[in-house]
Formats: C-alpha cells, sequence, structure tokens
C-alpha cells in the first residue's frame, strides 16, 4: 500500500516542519514514543531533527487481533520524567482518535507544559475527534495496515513496507465481530450539467450501475409542491419563474438524507450544489462525517439544444417549470450565472470530469460509465 520511499518521504516533511517550529529552542523537549507501534516511526524521525530532544517511551495496548477495543490500558508507564517539559507525542497511526485523547489527558496530567501530537498515518474517514493533530505524515484509507512498526497480532512490525492485510475470511469474522474498524468512505458523486442535459435520465442507471441513491433536489422541491407544503408553496414561486431556491432549504435536505440513508455505497446528487455556497456547504457537510466529494460528473451540452430537449419533455413530463419559454430561458440564465462557477470550483480541487451530452443516451451513458469505471 505504501512504499518504504513514500514513508521516508513523508517523515522527511514532518521533520521539515517540526525543526521549522522548535528551530532555535533553548529548552529540551520531549519525544515520546508510543510502545511498540510507533517505534520505527519514531527512530526514523529521531534522525532528522536538528533539535535537541528526550527520549521517553511508554507503552498502550489498545488492540485485540483488528479490533480496537476503544478503551486503553495503560500497560508500561513512562520511562522518564516529563514534567514541566513541552511533549511530542509520536504515534504511529489515528484512527478514531480515541487512544491519542486519552495519551493528551495522560501527558497533561502529567505535567507537561505543552503537548503536540505527531502521528505518521492518520485515517480521515474515521478520525472523529476534535483535538488538533499538528503532525501527520500521511492520510490513509480506513484499511487495516501492517508494516513499519504496526502488526497483526505483533506480526508483521519488521516489515519495510506497509500492506493492507489480506482480507482472508477470519479476518471477516474479526471485523464482523466489533465494528470500530468497518466504518468505510461512501462516494460522493455531483451529477452536473445544465437544464435538460440528461441527469435525471442518466441517474437511474448510474445508481443501479454502482448502487447509489440518487439526490434530485429538483425532485424533492417538486414533492414538496405536489404535497402542498409550507416549503413547497415559497419554492413553487422561485421555480415557476427559473430562479434558485434559498441555499439553506437545499442544504437542510441534503443532510438529513445523508443521516438517513443507508446500505449504499454512495450518493449521486442530481441539481445539487449549485451555487458555490451550497458546494461549500457541502464540503463542511462531509467533513464532519470525514468524507469528502469523490467527483463531479458533468454533462454538458449546448444552450440550443438545452431547449430542444426541455421543449420535447414540457409534452411528455408537463412540468410547470417547462411550460413558459421565459421560465426556460431564465433556468438557462440562472445556469450561467449562478451554477457554471462551480466548473471551476470544482477544477481547482481535481475533481472535475465533463462528458459530451450531444450524443444518444445511451452513448452518453456508455462514456459516463467508462468514466465512472475509473473511480
Ligand atoms: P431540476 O429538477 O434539477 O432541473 P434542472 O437542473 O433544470 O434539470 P432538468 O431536470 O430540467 O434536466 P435534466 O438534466 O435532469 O434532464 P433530463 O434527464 O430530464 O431543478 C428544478 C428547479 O428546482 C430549479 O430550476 C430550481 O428552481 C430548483 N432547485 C433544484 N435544485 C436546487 C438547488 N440545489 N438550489 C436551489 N434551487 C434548486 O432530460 C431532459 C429531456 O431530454 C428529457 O425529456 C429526456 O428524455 C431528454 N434527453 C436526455 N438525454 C437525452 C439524449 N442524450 N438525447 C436525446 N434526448 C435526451
Ligand atoms: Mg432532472
Amino acid at each position: 500500500m505504501i512504499t518504504y520511499e513514500q514513508i521516508e518521504k513523508a517523515i522527511d516533511g514532518v521533520a521539515e516542519r517540526m525543526n521549522r517550529d522548535f528551530e532555535g529552542c533553548t529548552d529540551v523537549p520531549v519525544l515520546l514514543c508510543i510502545l511498540n507501534g510507533s517505534i520505527l516511526f519514531t527512530a526514523e524521525l529521531m534522525k532528522r531533527l536538528d533539535f535537541n530532544v528526550e527520549l521517553v517511551s511508554m507503552k498502550l495496548s489498545s488492540y485485540v487481533g483488528t479490533s480496537s477495543t476503544g478503551k486503553i490500558r495503560q500497560v508500561m508507564g513512562m520511562t522518564g520524567d516529563i514534567k514541566g517539559k513541552r511533549v511530542i507525542i509520536v504515534e504511529d497511526i489515528v484512527d478514531t482518535g480515541n487512544t491519542i485523547v486519552d495519551l493528551d489527558r495522560i501527558v497533561r496530567e502529567k505535567g507537561a507544559t505543552q503537548v503536540k501530537i505527531c502521528t505518521m498515518l492518520l485515517k480521515p474517514a474515521v478520525y472523529n475527534k476534535p483535538l488538533k493533530l499538528d503532525y501527520v505524515g500521511m492520510e490513509i484509507p480506513n484499511d487495516f495496515i501492517v508494516g513499519f512498526g504496526l502488526d497483526y497480532d505483533e506480526v508483521g512490525r519488521n516489515l519495510k513496507d506497509i500492506y493492507v492485510l489480506d482480507p482472508d475470511p477470519d479476518y471477516h469474522v474479526v471485523q464482523q465481530a466489533d465494528n470500530t474498524q468497518n466504518a468505510s468512505h461512501m462516494k460522493y458523486y455531483i451529477l452536473f450539467g445544465p437544464p435538460g442535459a440528461g441527469k435525471g435520465t442518466q441517474a437511474t442507471a448510474m445508481v443501479e450501475k454502482y448502487n447509489l441513491r440518487h439526490i434530485s433536489t429538483g425532485a424533492l422541491l417538486r414533492e414538496e409542491i405536489a404535497a402542498g407544503t409550507e416549503l413547497g408553496l415559497k419554492a413553487k414561486a422561485l421555480i415557476d419563474a427559473g430562479a434558485l431556491v434559498p441555499d439553506e432549504v437545499v442544504e437542510g435536505m441534503i443532510e438529513n438524507l445523508f443521516a438517513k440513508v443507508k446500505d449504499v455505497d454512495g450518493f449521486l446528487l442530481d441539481g445539487f450544489p449549485r451555487t458555490i455556497a451550497q458546494a461549500e456547504a457541502l464540503d463542511s457537510i462531509l467533513a464532519k462525517k470525514g468524507e469528502k466529494v469523490t467527483s463531479v460528473v458533468s454533462i454538458m451540452i449546448p444552450d440550443d439544444m438545452i431547449k430542444e430537449r426541455i421543449r420535447h419533455r414540457a409534452a411528455i413530463e408537463g412540468r410547470a417549470d417547462d411550460a413558459s419559454e421565459d421560465t426556460i430561458n431564465n433556468r438557462i440564465k440562472t445556469y450561467h450565472d449562478k451554477t457554471e462557477p462551480l466548473i471551476d470550483f470544482y477544477k481547482k480541487a481535481g475533481k472535475y470530469a465533463e462528458i459530451e451530452g450531444t450524443g444518444t443516451i445511451e452513448q452518453v451513458r456508455e462514456s459516463i460509465f467508462t468514466l465512472m469505471d475509473k473511480f
């Protein structure tokens, strides 16, 4: 999973940042090696530090098999006094963060004047503590890994590179017994494109093939209108004018669905986000869950084709916002003014992928599948 060369590079980066932060320090900070996992990391890190450090070790036991017990036991006390000193806790890996939170508390109780936290690896998908991690070597997915100090039942610490544990049947049995290592990344795809590009049309096949939940904010709002809810009444005037409903309304809908929907591999967001503010809100909703947008799948067609397709759909579906030429023109204008800037937003984030939407429904579907098979 991670080669020795990549590990070395990550440690170089951590050491560089640490050297910068402690440059010219007159005290002798403590490097607190958390045994056994961080023994190799601590050794490699120490070699690269330009300031004086005192090495103190301590051992905790927190794993049984491949499962985190959730509680930590302090098995072996500290090998040195940390009272009145600045302490850098050196961990091999931080996942849920239970261990590091306890360590931070223990170190403060023992009289450290300042605590910095350093970890070689971080699983951002499952880390759910507010505690700031000062130095992170590398972020990794939520897999069970061995090597470079990390073990599986005490075996594998001597491996130079880091490996994902082979998921054999026994391994699954252990995993099911305790879910703490089971949280996994969900996929969050944004299905992007102007009105009438074919988002709704393509969504059906996409959700089926990739086991996703389709969320169309437009369809949800139309359901509210049909049900005559207060929200629906407010949204109707805006939708019929070809304008957008307020950001908070759709953001709330999305967050509720993320919390409710389980048993899928991810979500396909159709028509959301539609403004930069919504895109930023989505990022923070996902960040709270330790998740990220996977990719934008953008279907592009020119403006004259938008009108042609919507006129055709008006005759079949009778959507209120398809009925008048003025509304259609306003929707196109709203798209160019408010939604199109998202293309640059997601290009900068390295998440934008575009599909030519002018072909037949089948051709467009094939291009989407070819693209998504790569994710
Ligand atoms: P929404 O329902 O999302 O409408 P939209 O973005 O304008 O997109 P459409 O649903 O019209 O087009 P589509 O891309 O799904 O195309 P379709 O597959 O149907 O939103 C409606 C309104 O709700 C907004 O205007 C706004 O007011 C509000 N709203 C929604 N989300 C919001 C948000 N996040 N924030 C604020 N307000 C929000 O295809 C169109 C037609 O073309 C169909 O007839 C189809 O059969 C045909 N077709 C599709 N592909 C092809 C092809 N390849 N060849 C030939 N025909 C094709
Ligand atoms: Mg649609």
